[in-house]
């Protein structure tokens, strides 16, 4: 196999980690001056503390607050952020939330300075270079849910609900200038939110580490680590949500398992695994992390061949195993990663999303319609070759 390809490394976001970190260095970040606009959730940044540690740190700012954004963030709620952002002539945006509030910051910032039209543009992936984003709104970021690695990635994940679609825009403009992680802010995570997050990291590693090559020791060791710390982390944290020791562990994993580094070097990362759940989630609103964990045993059974090399790999170096034919061991990576997501209780039964077979086929026509009519592509997956008709195959395979 071909070994580490070509690469560059570039991620411009500044990390501040740890605790306390939200009243020490908050205001050194946001410019002096600035007109800020504050943008959460539902509200569980008032109840835990954040909201309050945030505001007496923007002490002076002038600051209009943007509340209500929801899990999987809708295209309309954005747009309704960019008029108050042209009203009143906002110039940074802070996210103070999940990977929800600040993936929808992330679209906000270039919606309200977009030029080319209706900025649901920019989620198509065949753009003209008029629409490619070239502005954006600086924002910078409190994180309070691992899961994502928005806080350090150049992607943002949108919903329209009008169409239930659900898209992705990537853009270097989205890096944020600066990412506050503070692991005591997720001590308030319900055990589904934490699960949740430790299961989005955990695929997202496999999407860059389940390819088909053996030679790409740095990013392969690397995912192996991050796998087993985010196990180790999931086992203290169901015992004791407080434990600050697997929370800032969790937290720095989480942010590696999506920051880019995991895929430096790798002609075949994956993410066929991530569309197909996305579109799970445009018609159910399921949580992310439920869709992926009902997915992974159809896609990896569906592409087992291909990808036996890394999963048997896997097999060994995450779950030691040691025995058998290289087969068997194989199937011992699928077995033994559902009997794990079970053991975070999280369901791979793909009845829990809220979908029947029918929708099975309306995924797959999704499929077809958007990646392959829409934007010209052959296929999803590693090899670009998953159409709807696979898709459909996958999910029969999953339950
Ligand atoms: O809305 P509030 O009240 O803040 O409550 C949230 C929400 O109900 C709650 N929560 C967040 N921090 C909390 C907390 N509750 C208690 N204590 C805290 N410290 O958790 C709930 C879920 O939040 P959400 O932000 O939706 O979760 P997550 O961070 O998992 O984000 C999921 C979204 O990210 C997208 C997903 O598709 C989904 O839309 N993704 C973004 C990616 C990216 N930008 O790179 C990649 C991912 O693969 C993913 O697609
Ligand atoms: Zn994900």
């Amino acid at each position: 196999m071909s070994g580490m390809s070509n690469f560059i490394h570039y991620n411009p976001t500044k990390i501040i980690f740890g605790k306390e970190t939200i009243q020490k260095n908050l205001k050194d970040e946001v410019p002096k001056g600035s007109k800020v606009m504050m943008i959460y959730g539902g509200g569980s940044i008032k109840k835990n503390g954040t909201y309050d540690k945030v505001m007496t740190a923007l002490d002076g700012y002038e600051v209009t607050e943007f509340g209500g954004v929801k899990p999987n963030p809708s295209y309309e709620l954005a747009m309704k952020a960019v008029k108050v952002i042209k009203d009143k002539g906002i110039d940074f945006l802070l996210a103070v939330g999940g990977g929800s509030v600040l993936d929808s910051t992330k679209f906000i910032a270039l919606a309200a300075v977009y030029e080319a039209g209706d900025p649901w543009n920019m989620t198509k992936m065949n753009k003209s270079e008029e629409e490619e984003p070239t502005k954006v709104v600086p924002f910078g970021a409190i994180l309070t849910l691992p899961a994502t690695g928005s806080e350090a990635n150049m992607w943002t994940v949108v919903n329209k609900n009008e169409t239930n679609e659900k898209r992705f825009v990537g853009s270097p403009l989205l890096f944020p200038k600066f990412s506050i992680l503070d692991p005591e802010t997720t001590y308030s995570l319900p055990w589904r939110q934490t699960r949740n997050g430790i299961v989005d990291t955990f695929i997202h590693i496999i999407e860059y580490y389940v390819n088909d090559d053996d030679n790409t020791s740095v990013p392969d060791r690397f995912a192996e680590s991050l796998i087993t710390i985010l196990m180790e982390s999931a086992v203290a944290l169901k015992k004791n949500p407080n434990d600050y020791v697997a929370r800032a562990n969790f937290f720095w994993a989480s942010t590696q398992g999506n920051n880019g580094s995991l895929g430096y070097g790798i002609k075949r990362q994956d993410w066929g695994l991530h569309w197909i759940a996305h579109e799970i989630t445009a018609i159910s609103n399921a949580d992310h992390a439920l869709t992926l964990a009902c997915v992974v045993k159809g896609y990896w059974t569906h592409q087992k061949e291909r990808k036996a090399s890394k999963l048997k790999m896997m097999a060994e170096k995450v779950y030691g195993v040691t025995e058998g034919t290289d087969e068997e061991k194989v199937q011992a990576c699928i077995d033994k990663t559902v009997e794990w997501l079970h053991s975070v209780d999280m369901p791979t039964n793909m009845s829990e999303c809220n979908i029947t077979k029918e929708d099975y086929i309306k995924i797959g026509k999704k499929i077809d319609d958007f990646y392959i009519k829409e934007c010209g592509m052959k296929g999803i997956g590693s090899y670009g070759d998953i159409t709807g008709k696979e898709t459909i195959e996958i999910l029969n395979l999953c339950d």
